[in-house]
Parts: structure tokens; sequence; C-alpha cells
């Protein structure tokens, strides 16, 4: 299969479209809010990581596929409940109505809490992949994703909303709400590819993968700043109007680039240490920071 990223894209969303329900006898609306919030648009950074570890390590990517769906999955409905009311309050999402908006609240709310179960699933029951690893990766995907990781990240940055946050404080929000789900997208993808890694490989898989999610983070800030809604195809400002603690509001615009470039250099050295560098996941590294999206 494919080493091209574009390629890897499309198979990704082929996969999605695929794994998704296509109907339901009971609950058309949200089974069309579940399709909308998964199939309407994103980079796919996450389900790229995925397949791109699990290469990097030898493996197959046809293997990672529901794997990286199942990271996909949990994304898309992050987004679903951070765009709600009760969180960002925002409208637009990749250029389109935000679930709530188009399917109402409730609908919103279930279609994530949906696609989260459809998630462990597909981890549960990923093809080619040793029982204890399937198990090992519910696991990672869980503290990753539950109260010490995204969802608690969300909290703390609801929470942090009109304070001024100490930088190291900000760095745990960051690491919690953004970091550890591409974190753990590019550790399932190596576990995936060689189900006996070793730990010395998945810690410094590990190193590598925090910072860049760290620094994707801090570029998502500085683009709520610097570009317009159109191009972001969500609200451009939102963190602003939400007194929000982000990198351009503590340090600035200019030293927050600073700070994600020099985190990307340092992910990459960690990655030269596990003797991966250079394939795709240095590309996609790349591209968490040098982006206008
Ligand atoms: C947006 O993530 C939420 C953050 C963690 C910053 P992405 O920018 O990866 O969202 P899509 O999937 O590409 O729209
Ligand atoms: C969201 O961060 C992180 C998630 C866990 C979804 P943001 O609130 O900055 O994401 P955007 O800017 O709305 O995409
Ligand atoms: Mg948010
Ligand atoms: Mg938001
Ligand atoms: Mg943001």
């Amino acid at each position: 299969m494919t080493t091209d990223l574009r390629e890897l894209k499309a198979t990704i969303e082929d996969a999605l479209d695929h794994y998704l329900p296509a109907q339901s006898p009971i609950a058309e609306e949200l089974v069309d809010a579940m399709r909308y919030a998964t199939l309407s648009g994103g980079k796919r950074l996450r389900p790229m990581l995925v397949c791109a570890a699990c290469a990097a390590v030898g493996g197959h990517v046809e293997d990672a596929l529901a794997p990286a769906c199942a990271v996909e999955f949990v994304h898309a409905y992050s987004l679903i409940h951070d765009d709600l009311p009760a969180m960002d309050d925002d409208e637009l999402r990749h250029g389109l109505p935000s679930n709530h908006v188009k399917f109402g609240e409730a609908n919103a709310i279930l279609a994530g809490d949906a696609l989260q179960a459809l998630a462990f699933r597909m981890l549960a029951e990923a093809p080619n992949v040793p029982a204890p690893t399937r198990l090992r990766t519910i696991t990672l995907l869980a503290d990753a994703v539950g109260w010490q990781g995204m969802v608690g990240g969300q909290s703390f940055d609801l929470a942090a909303e009109a304070q001024r946050l100490e930088l190291d404080e900000l760095e745990a929000l960051h690491a919690a709400k953004t970091g550890a789900l591409i974190r753990v997208a590019v550790q399932i993808g190596a576990l995936v590819g060689k189900p006996d890694l070793s730990d010395e490989r998945f810690v410094l898989l590990g190193e590598f993968a925090g910072r860049v999610g760290q620094a994707f983070q801090i570029i998502d800030d500085v683009l709520d700043v610097t570009a317009n809604s159109d191009v972001l195809g969500k609200p451009a400002g939102s963190d602003v109007a939400a007194d929000k603690s982000t990198y351009p509001k503590l340090l600035g615009v200019d030293a927050s680039r600073d700070r994600a470039v020099h985190l990307l250099d340092d992910a990459l050295k960690f990655l030269k240490r596990a003797g991966l560098a250079g394939g795709m996941l240095e590309e996609l590294a790349r591209r968490s920071v040098e982006r206008e999206f």
C-alpha cells in the first residue's frame, strides 16, 4: 500500500465511510449526525499518524485502518462536543454549520457519544491485530481520552477561560486536551505494526508525538489569531472572544510560533533516536507546524 500522504488520506476517508453506519431503523438523524461530523472534512492528521507509525515499524498500513478510524471517530466526537453552546459555542466547522446547528444539541451530544462507543468497538474488533495488542490499544485510548486525557483537558480549558495560567499549566492543558490523542495515535499505530515493539521505542515515540501534539495546539491557537474563518473553516477569533488561555495570549504570536518550531525540532530528535526519521511520520510532524489551517 501507499506511502503517499494524499493517497493515504483518501484511503482513510474510504475506510471511515465504510465503518460508519449507513442508516438506522430507529434513529436516522443520529446516524446522519455521526456521518456529517466524520465525513464533512478535516486534515485526518491523527488517523494518518496511526497508519504512518504502523508503516514506520514495518507493519501493513491495511492493518492500521480500523485503529486509525477509531482514533478519528474519537476526534470527530471531541469536535462535536467542543463546538456545543456549553463549551466553545462555535457555529462553524469544516466550513459548514456545526453539528448542533444542523442536527440540534441533543442529536449532536448523542452523535458524539455514539462515535466514542464505535471507536472502542473498532479497536476491539481490529482485523489482523493479535488480541493482547487489541486489549492494550483499548486501554491506551481510554487513558488518552478520559478524565486524565482529552476530556480532562477540555474541562481544564473551560475552567481556564478568563484566567492567567503559568506556562507549565498551559503546557499541561495542551498536553491533555490535544497532546494525549495525537500521542496515542502514534503509539497505537506502532503497536499494531509491531506488537512486540520494545518499551524503549514505545516511550521514544510517545516523546516524539507528545511534542508534535503540543506544537499542533500552539499553531491552532496562533491561527485563531492570524487566519480568517474562510481559510480555517471554523470561527477565527473564537479563543479571543472567549478569553481562552492560549499561547498567543501568554507569549504573543511570534514567541508562540518559535515555541512550536522548537518543539518540532525536539520531537524529531526523539524520532531519530527511535530510528524512524525521514518517512511519513516526519512529514506529518512538519505539517503539524507548517500549516495555514
Ligand atoms: C482541531 O483539530 C482541534 C484541535 C485539537 C486543535 P484539527 O485541526 O486536527 O481538526 P480537523 O480534523 O483537521 O478539522
Ligand atoms: C479543541 O481545542 C481540542 C479538542 C479536544 C477538541 P480547540 O477548541 O482549540 O479546537 P478548535 O479550535 O475549536 O478546533
Ligand atoms: Mg475548545
Ligand atoms: Mg473549539
Ligand atoms: Mg482552537
